[in-house]
């Protein structure tokens, strides 16, 4: 049994991309694991947030988690400000980290963009933040999209360093879990992009709380180019010369748990005004539910309250001793 960690940023616009890539296999991983799941408000304070939308998106990502199937009373969901434990060993992680680690980091670039100066610090130490989410409970498996692999790399590194500073083998190695199908799902006007939920278009992804209607009219608009659906042929072409085509395959194949050469069995050769229908039922069919538990989860805010501040105390019950440990490994005194 592993103990798995993972966490969402409660910033609003949750997404396919947020679904296939994290949210559906956190609650695959429920049968014969320890799964810690977790609302990371501490990140998305790393950007301005207004604190009502705050509110609500952290109980939002709260009513996905629940809508997805994660049993809030076998594993753990809470939200990351409740349990200090994270802030108090992020602080020593940056006193581990180097600047140069956190120099490499794409995220970063990407998104402190040309005004690096003017970026808050949180942005720059947040990926020591997000190992010490992490490594406040030894998890070791850590469920993700593609996009944050080089976050958890860097957890790697923290965790190395910290027990060859001290001589000590206190932090277990993370492993990255990415799974294959659908680790990026694309943006549906430019393939080149991945889905996300910034984008200031709303056309470019299907938020999981759209209605059936949406979903349908978001995937007959979605790109694509004037060639018939990929047969898997050379004459096909591949994911660099048309990612738009093959972004809906691999949507297509995550959604209905087949592989890419299945879906392209049934439509390769066919026009994409087919396709998109198909794939237009298969996402209302499989979104349409989660949508609307999420409605009806987020019509009972006690509840979503409840399961939050229970979450954050048996988290914290686990996550106390293991900053007891790395205080006394430090040698900061107690008692
Ligand atoms: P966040 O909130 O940006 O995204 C949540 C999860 O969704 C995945 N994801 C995608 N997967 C496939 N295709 C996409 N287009 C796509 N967009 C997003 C992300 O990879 C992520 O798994 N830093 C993290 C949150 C975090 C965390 C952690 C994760 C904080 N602490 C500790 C794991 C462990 C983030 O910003 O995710």
């Amino acid at each position: 049994m592993a103990r798995v960690f993972s966490g969402v940023q409660p910033t609003g616009n949750l997404h396919l991309g947020n679904y296939l890539g994290a949210i559906r296999n956190f609650a695959r991983l429920q049968d014969g694991n320890e799964c810690l799941y977790c609302v990371v408000d501490m990140h998305a304070v790393t950007v301005w947030q207004d604190p009502e939308e705050l509110a609500k998106n952290t109980r939002e990502v709260t009513a996905a988690f629940l809508a997805a199937g994660i049993n809030p009373d076998s594993h753990i969901i809470f939200n990351q400000s409740r349990v200090p434990q994270h802030a108090e060993i992020a602080w020593i992680f940056n006193c581990v980290a180097r600047m140069g680690w956190l120099n490499r980091m794409t995220q970063f670039k990407e998104k402190a963009g040309k005004h690096r100066e003017n970026a808050s610090v949180g942005l720059y130490v947040y990926p020591n933040l997000m190992a010490a989410d992490i490594l406040a409970y030894k998890a070791t498996h850590v469920p993700v999209g593609e996009d944050q692999k080089q976050h958890l790399e860097l957890a790697r590194d923290i965790a190395q360093k910290f027990n060859n500073d001290f001589g000590t083998e206190c932090f277990p190695i993370v492993e990255p879990l990415i799974l294959d199908a659908a680790a990026r799902v694309m943006n549906l006007r430019d393939g080149r992009k991945k889905m996300s939920k910034s984008d200031p278009s709303d056309n470019s992804r299907l938020n999981l709380n759209d209605d059936a209607e949406t979903i349908a009219r978001k995937i007959r608009k979605a790109r694509t180019d004037p060639d018939p659906v990929p047969d898997g042929s050379a004459e096909g072409g591949n994911r660099e010369s048309r990612p738009e085509a093959f972004n809906l395959l691999e949507i297509f194949a995550a959604l209905a748990d087949k592989s890419i050469s299945d879906i392209q069995r049934d439509f390769g050769g066919k026009q994409f005004s087919d396709f998109k229908q198909a794939l237009a039922e298969l996402a209302v069919e499989k979104l349409g539910p989660i949508g609307s538990e999420m409605q009806r989860y987020a019509d009972d805010p006690g509840y979503i309250d409840s399961v939050l501040s229970g979450g954050a105390e048996r988290a914290r019950a686990i996550a106390t001793p293991i900053r007891d440990e790395v205080y006394d490994i430090v040698g900061f005194l107690r008692n």
